[in-house]
Order: structure tokens, then C-alpha cells, then sequence
């Protein structure tokens, strides 16, 4: 049977954002997660100490993190945008200033975010849509703003089915590289376990993540 091609991002508009925050509520406090994330930006802040930094996380849900930095540092302005209505609902309930958007739809102003951290949503995003992605992030970075990547790191592009809605597919590759081909440089990675992070009742050899932090500028 002839199955429509529909965007990814439109289902999670559409619903499974909201889904996927219904199902994952109860585990969206992550302290080992918020405490990585939290120490590479102090390291990409360290010489700024006292400039206001404004972060913002793409694919927030309701995660516990947003708080946890607002929290550890008193310059930072917070922002987070996901396509579920109801995660969104939440968090402005906390005062965060956050909105129901896609990563490729940044409404934000140019050059006005410090910090953007992909909080492990590309592997769920339109292949299609990379090249938007990109270039809404170099739109709304700072000239020396940093991007955090935290997400599924696979050398050869796999796609895998998601299990919630056959219509989904979901990517497991090096997301740097969206990044590297134009206009940015790795500056740090780390590769870790699906299972050293998150909570799971499987192990599986093809769930390696990895943080990557990258800046402005040619890879050498
Ligand atoms: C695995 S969850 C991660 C949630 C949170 N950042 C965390 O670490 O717990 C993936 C999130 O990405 C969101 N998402 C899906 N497609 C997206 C897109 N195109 N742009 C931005 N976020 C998207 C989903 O709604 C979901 O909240």
C-alpha cells in the first residue's frame, strides 16, 4: 500500500510531542545528563564569567535542565522550544521562556543566542530539513556562539524505524557533520552508552551517543 510521505516534524506538531512527553514525563530529571551539559557550558563560558549569556535548548520537552542551569548560573537567560503543546505548557508554567517550534524554524533574533544545545532531537528530524537547520543556526548564533550536540553518533548513517509511529524513521549518524560541511568546527566530543546515561532496560551494541560542542570556523 502507498504510504503518503509525511514530514516528521509535522507528526510531532500534530501530536507525538505531546506523546512523547506523556510517556516520558516521569523521566525527564536527568542529573547525570544536566550535570555533563551543565560542566561543558562552564568550560565554553569560563572566560565570560560575567557576560549575559543567553541559552537555548531545541527539543527541550520538559527536561529538567533549563532549571538546573538557570540555577548554577545567575547570568544566563534561558529558552527552549519543542513541537509538544503540552511540554511547552509546562515549562512556561516554571517561568522558562519557551516556545512550540521545530529545529528548523528559529524565531529568535539574529545573533542573539550564545549557546544552542541540541538536546537529542536531530536523530528525529527531516534529513530533508539539515540544510534549514543549519542555517537558522547560524542565523540566530552569536559571530563566537557555541552549539552543544547531544545525541545517537553512528560513523555510517542508519535508519532506524521508530517504534511509536512506522512513519518515522529515526537516524543514527555523526550530526556534527550538518554542521562541519559549512561554517563550523568540532572542538570537543565524547562518546558514551545509551544505557550509561538514560534509563533502559536493554543493551544495544548500535546505541553509542556522543556530546559534541562545535564553533565557528573551518575544521583544520
Ligand atoms: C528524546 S526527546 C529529548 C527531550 C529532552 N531534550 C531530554 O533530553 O530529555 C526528543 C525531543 O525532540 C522533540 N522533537 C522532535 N522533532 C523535533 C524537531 N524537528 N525539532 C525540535 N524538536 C523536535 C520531541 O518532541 C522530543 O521532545
Amino acid at each position: 500500500m502507498f504510504i503518503k510521505n509525511i514530514k516528521h516534524k509535522n507528526i510531532f506538531l500534530d501530536g507525538e510531542g505531546d506523546n512523547w512527553f506523556l510517556r516520558n514525563k516521569k523521566k525527564l530529571n536527568n542529573p547525570l545528563k544536566d550535570s555533563k551539559i551543565i560542566n561543558i557550558v562552564q568550560n565554553i563560558i569560563f572566560n565570560d564569567k560575567k557576560k549575559k549569556i543567553n541559552f537555548l535548548e531545541i527539543g527541550c520537552s520538559n527536561s529538567s535542565l533549563l532549571l538546573n542551569l538557570k540555577k548554577q548560573f545567575k547570568n544566563i537567560e534561558i529558552f527552549g522550544i519543542d513541537p509538544s503543546k503540552k511540554a511547552i505548557n509546562k515549562l512556561k508554567k516554571k517561568g522558562i521562556k519557551s516556545y512550540v517550534a521545530t529545529a528548523d524554524n528559529l524565531q529568535f533574533k539574529n545573533k542573539s543566542i550564545d549557546i544552542i544545545f541540541y538536546g537529542f532531537c536531530l536523530y528525529l528530524c527531516d534529513q530533508k530539513d539539515y540544510k534549514k537547520i543549519l542555517s537558522n543556526a547560524d542565523k540566530v548564533l552569536k559571530s563566537k556562539g557555541s552549539i552543544i550536540i547531544l545525541d545517537f553518533y553512528s560513523k555510517k548513517i542508519k535508519k532506524i524505524i521508530y517504534k511509536h509511529d512506522k512513519r518515522v524513521s529515526c537516524i543514527k549518524r555523526d550530526f556534527t557533520k550538518i554542521f562541519t560541511a559549512k561554517k563550523f568546527k568540532l572542538i570537543y566530543r565524547s562518546y558514551f552508552n545509551y544505557s550509561d546515561m538514560y534509563e533502559t532496560d536493554k543493551y544495544n551494541e548500535h546505541d553509542l551517543m556522543n556530546i559534541a560542542v562545535l564553533k565557528r570556523g573551518k575544521n583544520v
